[in-house]
């Protein structure tokens, strides 16, 4: 489809590293993450048998393939062929039929067929700055039916400006020492300066302003990442 000459390169946002499929290889050990918990959370909402669902900036697929077992459809959405050559090559070994994968973004994924039900991002919208945003969640609206569900987790900085160097300092302080076993002070420092984590009172506006109600909103002791449940009003 032909974009606008204002339109961004989701790419050129994407983190350097989630193309690589060296790191891609490396990145379940590095930072793995249970989805034990938002499966029950949204099974308790009602995914089920017939939900769509729809997983974006999946990664190497941790949500997506832990879902594909409870519901219809899961569309598993990410900008880099690494992490779909994954996702794809677990889908086929554990014989999902109803994972499809997506080369695509927050900005680009066209959704077809029913609307979904749940959509699902951990750790991803902060790839994209704030305008854009507030776009990529007006699309997830558009594309979940009415009621229908936003598990949303990401880096959100859950504090005033004022507070920033010394909570930021105190999280850099937590960061592993070696890259294989999490994230480093150096990573650390690089997503801080370099991408476009938000603060929890921009973010919560752009979610009640593109249709959402946040039911339910949680922050870390850090104060560096929140989950939030919304529902599409
Ligand atoms: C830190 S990883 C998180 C992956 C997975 N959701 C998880 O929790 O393990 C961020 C992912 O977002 C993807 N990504 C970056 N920018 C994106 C965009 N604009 N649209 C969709 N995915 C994007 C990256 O390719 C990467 O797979």
């Amino acid at each position: 489809m032909q974009r606008p000459g204002w339109f961004p390169d989701e790419l050129v946002h994407a983190g350097a590293e989630h193309l690589d499929p060296a790191y891609v290889a490396t990145y379940d050990r590095k930072s793995a993450t249970d989805p034990t918990e938002d499966l029950t959370l949204l099974r308790d909402l009602g995914l089920g048998e017939d939900s769509v669902v729809v997983d974006l900036g999946a990664g190497t697929g941790t949500f997506a393939l832990a879902v594909a077992p409870f519901c219809r459809r899961i569309v598993a959405v990410d900008v880099s062929p690494a992490m779909l050559a994954t996702v794809r090559a677990q889908a086929e070994r554990l014989g999902f039929t109803n994972l499809e994968v997506v080369h695509a973004g927050f900005l680009t994924y066209e959704h077809r067929g029913d609307r979904a039900d749940f959509v699902y991002s951990r750790n991803a919208l902060h790839h994209l700055p704030d305008f854009w945003k507030a776009l990529a969640l007006e699309r997830i609206a558009d594309m979940l039916r009415l009621g229908g569900v936003l598990r949303l987790h990401d880096l959100v900085f859950a504090f005033d400006p004022a507070e920033a160097g010394r909570t930021i300092e105190a999280w850099l302080r937590g960061a592993s020492a070696r890259p294989e076993d999490g994230w480093t002070r150096a990573e650390l420092e690089t997503h801080v300066r370099e991408e476009y984590s938000t603060f929890s009172w921009l973010l919560e506006p752009m979610l009640e302003h593109t249709g959402f109600d946040i039911r339910e909103a949680q922050y870390r002791p850090s104060r560096t990442y929140a989950a939030y449940t919304c529902v599409k009003r």
